[in-house]
C-alpha cells in the first residue's frame, strides 16, 4: 500500500480543459472518494491515476515516486469498473486467476490467492460457476475479487455499485468498508452518490466542472462546507439555503428572513457577518438543525424558537419532514417520527444556530 499525491493536475481534451488544477494528497491506507455531478471529471481523474489517460500537466505520485509517464501495467494499481466485464466462458475461479496466469504466477500460489479472496468476499461456493449463473451482486463481488487478488499499491473503483439495486448497493457499501478496514488498502473510489461518499471515505474530494470544490474528511465537508455548491450537494435532504438580510437589533447582529407578516429575525454571533451589515447573505441550515423543540439537540448552546407555518408533513419512518416557507423558498425541517404536527398549523420550530452557516450570494463562498 502507498500514499497518493496529485499535484496541480490538468487534463485537456483538445481545447477543452476538463481537470483544472487538482491538488489532493492521501495517506497510505486512506479511502479517497471523488464525488460530484455527472460530467465533473471524476472518471477522467481516476483514469489519469490508472494511466489510462495521459495528463496535460502536473504530477501524480504513488508513494514518493512519480508515475506520470508510466504505462498502466507499471503503476501497481488494480481497477474495478462500473461495467464489470467478466469473461463469460470462464468460471469465477478462472476469471479471478486469469491475470495471475498472464503474469506467470504458478498454480499453487494462484489457488491460494483465489481461496483468500473467495473467503474475503464470501464467494467460495460460486468458484465453479459461469458469470451467467450469477446475480448482479455476485458478479460485482467477482469483479472485486479479480482486483483484490492483485495486492496492488492502490485500488481504483469507478462507480462499482451503480448497476446494483438500492438494497444491494447498501449491503455492498458495508462490505467494501469492511474490506478496507480489514486490509488497510489505499483506495480511490468514484461515485456521484453523496451518501456513498460520506459513508465510505476517510477523505472526500468534491468536484464540479473540473474544479476541486473542497477536500476534507466527511465531517468537514458535511458540517463545514467551503461554498454553496458543497453545502447543497452533500446531504439529503439538502441543506436549506435561505436568503436573509444582515441587520442590527438592539445593538446586536441578527439576520432577517422575509416571510409571512413580519418574517423571522434570528440573532447571530458570527463576526464575519458584520462586513455584510445591511446586505443579503445566504443562511444555510440543515434539516436536522431545524426541528421540533423537543427534538432539538440538547448540546446546542444557541437554539432559537420561531413560529413557522407548516405547509406539508411527510412521515418518512424514522423521521418526519415538515415543509415551511422561509425567505421565499421551501425549507425542510426534520422532526421526530412521532412529532405532533399537522399541515396548515403554525408550530414552533427550533433553529440550532450553532450549526448555521452563511454564504456570500455573489461569490457563493462561505462567510467565516
Ligand atoms: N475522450 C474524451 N474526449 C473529449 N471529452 C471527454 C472525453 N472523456 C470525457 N470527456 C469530457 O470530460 C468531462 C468529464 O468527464 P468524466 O470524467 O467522464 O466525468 P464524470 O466521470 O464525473 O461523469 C465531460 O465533460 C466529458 O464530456
Ligand atoms: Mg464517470
Amino acid at each position: 500500500m502507498a500514499s497518493l499525491t496529485i499535484e496541480n493536475l490538468r487534463k485537456n481534451y483538445g481545447a477543452v480543459e476538463v481537470l483544472k488544477g487538482i491538488d489532493i494528497e492521501i495517506d497510505d491506507g486512506g479511502f479517497l472518494v471523488l464525488v460530484g455531478p455527472s460530467g465533473c471529471g471524476k472518471s477522467t481523474l481516476l483514469n489519469t491515476i490508472a494511466g489510462l489517460e495521459e495528463i496535460t500537466s502536473g504530477d501524480i505520485k504513488i508513494g514518493p515516486k512519480s508515475v506520470a509517464g508510466l504505462h498502466p501495467s507499471k503503476r501497481d494499481i488494480a481497477m474495478v469498473f462500473q461495467s464489470y466485464a467478466l469473461y463469460p466462458n470462464m468460471t469465477v475461479a478462472q476469471n479471478i486467476s486469469f491475470g495471475m496466469e498472464i503474469r506467470g504466477i504458478d498454480k499453487s500460489e494462484r489457488e491460494a490467492a483465489i481461496q483468500k479472496v473467495a473467503d474475503m468476499l464470501q464467494i467460495g461456493e460460486l468458484l465453479n460457476r459461469k458469470p451467467s449463473q450469477l446475480s448482479g451482486g455476485q458478479r460485482q463481488r467477482v469483479a472485486m475479487g479479480r482486483a483484490l487478488v492483485r495486492d496492488p499499491q492502490v485500488f481504483l473503483f469507478d462507480e462499482p455499485l451503480s448497476n446494483l439495486d438500492a438494497k444491494l448497493r447498501v449491503d455492498m457499501r458495508t462490505e467494501i468498508k469492511r474490506l478496507h478496514q480489514r486490509m488497510g488498502t489505499t483506495i480511490v473510489y468514484v461515485t456521484h452518490d453523496q451518501i456513498e461518499a460520506l459513508t465510505l471515505a476517510t477523505k472526500i474530494a468534491v468536484l464540479k466542472d473540473g474544479h476541486l470544490q473542497q477536500f476534507g474528511t466527511p465531517a468537514q465537508v458535511y458540517n463545514d462546507p467551503e461554498n454553496m455548491f458543497v453545502a447543497d450537494f452533500m446531504g439529503s435532504p439538502s441543506m436549506n439555503l435561505i436568503e436573509a438580510t444582515v441587520v442590527e437589533q438592539n445593538g446586536k447582529l441578527a439576520i432577517h428572513i422575509a416571510g409571512d407578516g413580519a418574517g423571522v429575525t434570528l440573532p447571530v454571533t458570527l463576526d464575519g457577518l458584520r462586513n455584510h451589515l445591511g446586505n443579503k447573505v445566504m443562511f444555510g441550515i440543515r434539516p436536522e438543525a431545524l426541528t421540533d423543540p423537543e427534538g432539538a439537540d440538547r448540546t446546542g448552546s444557541d437554539i432559537i424558537q420561531q413560529d413557522c407555518l407548516i405547509e406539508v408533513v411527510e412521515p418518512a419512518g424514522s423521521d418526519t419532514f415538515a415543509v415551511t416557507h422561509l425567505g421565499g423558498v421551501e425549507a425542510i425541517a426534520r422532526l421526530r417520527a412521532d412529532a405532533a404536527i399537522e399541515p396548515g398549523q403554525t408550530a414552533p420550530l427550533a433553529f440550532n444556530m450553532t450549526k448555521a452557516v452563511f454564504f456570500d450570494p455573489q461569490t457563493t463562498a462561505r462567510i467565516r
